[in-house]
């Protein structure tokens, strides 16, 4: 049907199978390389909540992506869970896979909806009530951030002495409510939290949690990012395989952001996203969408198109659906595989504008 020839592609030959949707801007920590507090405080301007898109609004942004090959949907911020009832946008999303798969009229069946629902949450405000009723609504998986397990270390990264236990506590109150795995983002810099690499691989070990290593990248521009501030994935593979001994497993899908490893004792398995050492540009099917309904074609871009005016302009769906195929057959992004000095200095989007 004409529906599989109209998924678009761009100019690197790459489909869009991934919408990544920024749901508020704000968040309840200072993580010192994404939101620092001499940047984010009381003089910046978060977005109002008439700027934000509602949930009827990103919900049919959704279901046009559908249409043109989204599968995956995952929610992000800021710090996602900061936005009341979240759960509610999650079952209007799940609402359009179920009513997708359900139907039996040919144009439903071209969209068969979107299949995977996920969050990546700071976990501070996953109780065991919220993690339920995110469980219920049609979230699918979960990832928490967390970059250290030692008290003082975790409480000075994240800004704002949020303790630990808290978060672990989140985890817990997650894989309570049935997510399994849970994933574990923890961001590496050198000679900050570093020596917390194998504290944090010893503890998830056997645990059900997938730990993933992630290099520390160039988003934004306030985080004064350098070179010699990333570990690179390969240290961290010796580090880690001298004291539980790892091996290598294949990626559950083409272009897994996540090289997959497992411990050879069958404590579980880990994960290295290494965006600066070994890029994964050629495969990225990702678009992101900020909490004001502006869309970027990379986690670098430094500039956004603005979807919200359009759809708050009321035009047809057909129209807006043109308007994101045009968006994305033009796309020609792969920052990461040229990164430089000069790309290092531009005005990039913020990580908590675009999320991660
Ligand atoms: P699943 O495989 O669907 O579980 O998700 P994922 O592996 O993409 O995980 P997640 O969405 O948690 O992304 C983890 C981290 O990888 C993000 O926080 C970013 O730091 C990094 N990342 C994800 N997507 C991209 C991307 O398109 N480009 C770059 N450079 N980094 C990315
Ligand atoms: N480099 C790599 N990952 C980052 N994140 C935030 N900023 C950066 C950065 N500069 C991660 C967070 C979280 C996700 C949303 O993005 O730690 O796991
Ligand atoms: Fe908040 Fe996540 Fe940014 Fe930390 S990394 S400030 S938790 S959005
Ligand atoms: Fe995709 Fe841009 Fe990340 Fe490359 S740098 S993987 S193009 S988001």
């Amino acid at each position: 049907m004409d529906s599989v020839m109209d998924i678009p592609h761009d100019q690197l030959g790459r489909t869009i199978c991934d919408l990544r949707i920024s749901v508020t801007d704000r968040c309840n920590f200072r993580c010192t390389y994404c939101m620092p507090q001499e940047v984010f405080n009381a003089d910046y301007r978060f977005m109002a909540r008439a700027e934000l898109l509602s949930f009827e609004e990103i919900a049919r942004v959704v279901s046009l992506f559908a249409g043109l090959g989204v599968r995956k949907v995952r929610l992000t911020g800021g710090e996602p869970l900061i936005r009341h009832h979240l759960e509610v946008l999650i079952a209007k999303i799940a609402g359009l896979g179920a009513a997708c798969a359900s139907a039996t009229t040919p144009v439903a069946t071209a969209t068969p909806g979107i299949t995977d629902i996920s969050l990546t949450t700071n976990g501070a405000l996953l109780t065991a009530a919220k993690a339920r009723a995110l469980k219920d609504a049609g979230l699918r998986r979960l990832t928490v951030s967390l970059d250290a397990l030692d008290n003082e270390v975790f409480s000075r990264l994240n800004g704002v002495a949020f303790p630990v236990d808290r978060v672990l506590q989140g985890i817990d109150n997650a894989r309570a409510a049935g997510f399994a795995p849970v994933k574990i983002n923890m961001v590496v810099r050198k000679g900050v939290n570093d020596a917390q690499v194998l504290p944090m691989a010893r503890h998830f070990r056997n645990s059900g949690c997938i730990l993933r290593f992630i290099e520390y990248m160039d988003v934004g521009h306030s985080n004064a990012w350098k070179m010699d501030d990333v570990a690179p994935t390969a240290q961290l593979i010796n580090t880690i395989h001298r004291e539980f001994p790892i091996e290598p497993a294949d990626p559950n899908y083409k272009g897994e952001v996540a090289r997959r490893w497992r411990y050879q004792d069958g404590a579980g398995e880990i994960g290295f996203i290494s965006s600066v050492t070994q890029p994964f540009c050629g495969d990225c099917t990702r678009i992101r969408m900020s909490a004001d309904g502006r869309l970027y074609t990379c986690l670098f871009a430094t500039e956004g198109h603005d979807l919200r005016r359009l759809l708050r302009e009321r035009h047809s769906d057909e129209y807006l659906t043109n308007w994101l195929r045009d968006l994305w057959q033009a796309r020609e992004d792969r920052y990461s595989e040229t990164r430089s000095e000069r790309t290092v200095a531009l005005e990039k989007v913020e990580m908590s504008y675009i999320g991660g």
